[in-house]
């Protein structure tokens, strides 16, 4: 019998059939073994790290003063009405590859690209940002216990010799040096891609247990933080704006939204649930669980840390590298200030162990569509059953680029990529509704399109208040994605193949 085949789909908007993602659960090789508390376990792990420990120094010292807690309720929201929308796509489609996946089968091919292209800069430069935030609460417990290494084993070579300036002017004797490298940054990203090579199970134990010292060191930091809060330090809580020389407002309403943009970054890591659902026990009900109860959890810890901080400590006064430590060291609590840096540490490697992990999930799902080599990103080791090369490439790209580059721009180019993935998530849920609305929901985003469209102008909003040249970069890089689209995925994507579309 003659079997007639459908006609190839050129268009650079052709979409996944929802069917196909079904087959794919089916064939996947990954361990289904964990947990709706494992989940919200990695949701934690990937969301507190540098962002509560390093940058509310800045956030509320430079731009929000004590209304610190108003910036990261602000961008609390943004990400909500983005979780709100992966958990209704996440319940439909629990497969891996997170927001790329959910638009593959929604808006289209290019667009799916676009935001897995994006990911990239959220989860693998989110990953590099935290391995330099690690290395610099690593070198605070050396200084701790007396060791002092040498400026250019632990910074990147231009930091290295900014710092070493600095020094040399405040008449320190620094001798010279022609290269430097951030080793413990390069070190602690080999020992994650270890464990992530050895196998899922094995991190999401000892992700567990790290994520209740960092849980439990936060809700130390409130609780025992509270005594010493001097509630004249939250007056004003909202301090008279500031104009800079470059014309930027400090403080105020708009000092607020510019602290929002920067401790977005400490909400990153929510979604990261999302790119494991190929390995949930019961995906549909358990990631969307997952994804709320992580970001609930974060926000109310956040407010409350926020809130005891600059009741703490006057708001600039705050320390800018570690003012948690710091703010706990003021008040002559040693102790308390190698817990919190000792927490830090292990807080920081969870994220880099869930960003990473994300990472290697997300290459999975594009590289099974074709749009990327599948026998580097989708094969699978035969005994620890993990994307063992693409995870040991993620683990050689970060560790090289945590080791040279400086940090301050890869974290805003880490928060331009996710912005702009939530708002897509965001549109392509909404889209979904209409054009499919009789498919099975096991989570439904509320007050849909009200949440989408806001979720939309959040996050597009505090994308727009990022720095120019951050923009710059981060539209340079979404014109790289488009060549390796057009060169590559395009010609390579399975949609290419009729036969699979009888
Ligand atoms: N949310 C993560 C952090 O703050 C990326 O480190």
């Amino acid at each position: 019998m003659e079997t007639k085949l459908k006609p190839v789909d050129t268009s650079v908007w052709r979409k996944k059939p929802l069917a196909a993602y079904e087959a794919d659960m089916k064939k996947s090789e990954l361990k289904r073994v964990l947990t709706r508390w494992s989940l919200t376990s990695l949701g934690i792990g990937a969301v507190i790290g540098g962002g509560v420990f390093v940058l509310t120094g800045i956030a509320a010292n430079e731009w929000a003063g004590p209304a610190l807690a108003l910036a990261f309720v602000m961008a609390g929201v943004a990400c909500a009405f983005a979780a709100l929308c992966y958990a209704e796509f996440a319940s439909i489609l629990p497969v891996e590859g997170s927001a790329y996946a959910y638009s593959y089968g929604t808006v289209g091919e290019i667009f799916a690209w676009l935001i897995g292209w994006n990911l990239i800069l959220e989860y693998m430069m989110g990953a590099t940002t935290v391995a330099v935030s690690w290395s610099g609460y690593f070198e605070k417990l050396l200084h701790l216990v007396g060791i002092n290494p040498p400026i250019w084993l632990m910074n990147d070579p231009v930091t290295a010799q900014e710092k070493a300036e600095k020094l040399r002017a405040a008449g320190e004797n620094i001798p010279d040096f022609s290269f430097a490298v951030n080793l413990p940054a390069f070190l602690i990203v080999w020992c994650v891609t270890y464990v992530l090579v050895k196998g899922i199970k094995e991190a999401a134990s000892t992700n567990n247990a790290i994520v209740i010292l960092k849980v439990a060191t936060v809700i130390f930091v409130i609780v025992a933080g509270a005594f010493y809060v001097d509630a004249a330090n939250w007056t004003p809580f909202i301090p008279e704006p500031v104009i800079d020389k470059g014309g930027q407002q400090h403080y105020g309403f708009n000092g607020i939204v510019t602290a929002a943009g920067i401790v977005f970054f400490a909400y990153i890591g929510f979604d990261a649930v999302s790119t494991q659902a190929g390995e949930a026990i019961n995906p549909k009900k358990d990631v969307p669980f997952a994804i709320i109860a992580s970001l609930i959890i974060c926000t109310v810890l956040y407010i409350l840390v926020s809130l005891v901080l600059t009741g703490m400590v006057k708001y600039d006064a705050l320390d800018l590298k570690a003012p948690v430590a710091q703010a706990f060291a003021d008040q002559g609590l040693t102790w308390a200030v190698y817990l919190i840096t000792i927490a830090a540490i292990a807080g920081l490697t969870s994220v880099m162990l869930v960003m990473m992990l994300g990472q290697t999930r997300i290459f999975l799902g594009m590289a099974k569509d074709g749009l990327l080599p599948k026998n580097l990103f989708a094969s699978i080791h035969p005994t620890f059953k993990t994307p063992w090369k693409s995870t040991i490439l993620v683990g050689a790209i970060v560790s090289i680029v945590a080791a040279l580059t400086p940090i301050d721009k890869v974290s805003e180019l880490c928060s331009s990529g996710t912005l702009l993935a939530f708002a897509m998530i965001c549109g392509a849920v909404w889209l979904l509704r209409v054009r499919e609305p009789n498919l099975e929901r096991p989570y439904k985003t509320p007050a849909l399109p009200l949440v989408a469209t806001l979720g939309i102008l959040a996050n597009l909003y505090l994308m727009y208040n990022l720095r120019t040249d951050t923009k710059i970069s981060f539209l340079i890089w979404c014109s790289l994605g488009l060549v390796v689209y057009f060169l590559y995925s395009r010609k390579h994507s399975h949609l290419n193949k009729p036969e699979d579309h009888l």
